[in-house]
């Protein structure tokens, strides 16, 4: 992809950029491009959400929303789709949108930095929730809030003032109209044969997809690619397909559609979807990225591994499927060849009495990365382990399973006595590192702990984690 033009709906009309370069970030764009400083830069990481901004997109005559972190996203992705900013909000007439409004009223501002970024992540709520006349309670201005931090108000005032929003005059938007402007032929992305062709021929090309990573490599390490194969633009890989026996997650589906599909099946991955950085990454970031990044500490693999998942990976030559942990060669090494792309995630459907518990031990609870993830899935019949696996994060040098482990359970009576052998294999089945998330001897204690956890649940033991406390709504 050389310099090139971009087109997007801002403000209800079509707006072209041109020459505009594969690693620009959006946020260089707005700010630097464009002159609209009104979108701030804190970390440059995902990390703050200082820099949201929201962009839609056509679903049949309305339009799907989600809040992305512009620091770290590309402009071209967003060619084709419509864009809002904090400045974009406002009524003609200087109304303020009921995000700004309710903000204004709940005291939810002092510096000021965060707050552009804290008002879109509301007018992202607003759209998918308050405009379809749902309620918005704590547990969903919460999550919807998971990425932005604020160093100055405090989140209560801010939590008031996403529930404060619905009670505003309406602010509504013309989707059809704006779903109609992106449904031209112009605009429509590439085919699977397409992608695969154009990776045929430019294997040196980068390849991105939610860019949650590269990103990254753009913002703190000052890399730039001169060509780019951006696998969103192939909607066919966006798509989440469900039969009886797998759930099929195309490589390019968001890390919050791969994940709403995993909870709809197996509504016990709430919490620990909900965890997956914050949302503005969620919203962005794709499975198929997590998984082909290939970092240890990623959260998907544990999950994937557990549920014995395979993956797709396609050339012009053909496919093969593998199993998940097959693809991993060595840190941040995989078997892709130079044409290859990964194009599918298939998930076997959850097998019934299955007991599936997915950890995530990290620092902070919301919006941070593990120090260690284990996700163990087990089926036990007549008191005897019939079906065991588990998948680990944080312990070795890539996503691993515990087979040594999953050795010592199967066949044998689940009891307190077996669990707490299993414990013991599993601190003794990996070498982890000390780094600054976590020391190895913090790792090798904590796995073990996570399975007496895990036996404790089987048990009956439901409030034995952090999940399990509630919020409690603030007093009138
Ligand atoms: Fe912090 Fe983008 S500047 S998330
Ligand atoms: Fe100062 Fe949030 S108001 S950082």
């Amino acid at each position: 992809m050389e310099p090139r033009e971009i087109r997007f709906v801002r403000r209800g009309e079509l707006v072209s950029v041109g020459n505009v370069p594969p690693a620009r970030t959006l946020l260089e764009l707005l700010r630097e491009d464009l002159g609209c400083t009104g979108t701030k830069e804190g970390c440059g990481e995902g990390d703050c959400g200082a820099c949201t901004v929201v962009v839609a997109e056509p679903d049949g005559d309305a339009l799907r929303w989600r809040a992305i972190n512009s620091c770290i996203a590309l402009a071209h992705g967003i060619d084709g789709k419509a864009l809002w900013t904090v400045e974009d909000l406002a009524s003609d007439d200087g109304t303020p949108h009921p995000a700004q409004e309710a903000m204004v009223r709940c005291h939810g501002s002092q510096c000021g930095f965060c707050t552009p970024g804290f008002v879109m992540s509301l007018f992202g709520m607003y759209r998918n929730h308050v405009a379809r006349g749902e309620a918005v309670t704590r547990e969903l201005a919460t999550e919807a809030l998971s990425g932005n931090l604020c160093r100055c108000t405090g989140y209560r005032p801010i939590l008031d003032a996403a529930q404060a929003m619905g009670a505003l005059p309406v602010a509504a938007v013309d989707e059809a109209r704006i779903a109609a402007l992106l449904s031209r032929p112009a605009f429509a992305g590439m085919t699977v044969s397409e992608l695969l062709a154009a990776r045929a021929a430019d294997p040196e090309a980068q390849v991105v997809a939610g860019c949650t990573d590269v990103g990254l490599w753009i913002t703190k390490q000052h890399r730039q690619f001169d060509r780019i194969l951006d696998v969103t633009r192939c909607d066919e890989l966006r798509r989440v397909d469900v039969t009886d026996t797998h759930l099929t997650i195309g490589a390019a589906a968001t890390l919050t559609d791969a994940f709403a599909a995993l909870v709809a099946d197996r509504p016990q991955l709430r919490a620990f979807a909900g965890r997956f950085a914050g949302l503005p990454v969620r919203n962005a970031g794709t499975l198929g990225g997590n998984i082909a990044n290939g970092s240890p500490i990623g959260d998907s693999m544990p999950l994937l591994i557990a549920l014995d998942a395979h993956i797709v990976l396609a050339s012009v030559r053909g496919e093969r499927t593998m199993a998940l942990t097959d693809f991993y060669t060595g840190y941040r090494r995989n078997v892709l060849a130079p044409d290859e792309l990964l194009v599918r995630i298939e998930v076997p459907r959850a097998r019934p009495g299955e007991f599936l518990r997915a950890y995530k031990i990290s620092k902070r609870f919301d919006d941070d990365i593990s120090a260690v993830c284990l996700v163990i899935d087990m089926t036990v019949t007549d008191g005897k382990v019939a079906h065991v696996s588990i998948g680990a994060g944080g312990v070795a040098a890539t996503p691993v399973r515990a087979a040594k482990t999953e050795a010592a359970l199967l066949g044998r009576d689940w009891t307190e006595a077996i669990a707490k052998d299993a414990a013991e294999v599993l601190r003794t089945e990996f070498q982890p590192i000390d780094d600054m998330r976590a020391s190895a001897a913090y790792r090798t204690q904590v796995l073990g702990n996570l399975m007496r956890r895990y036996w404790l649940e089987s048990q009956g033991m439901t409030d034995i984690n952090l999940e399990s406390f509630q919020l409690d709504e603030a007093p009138e």
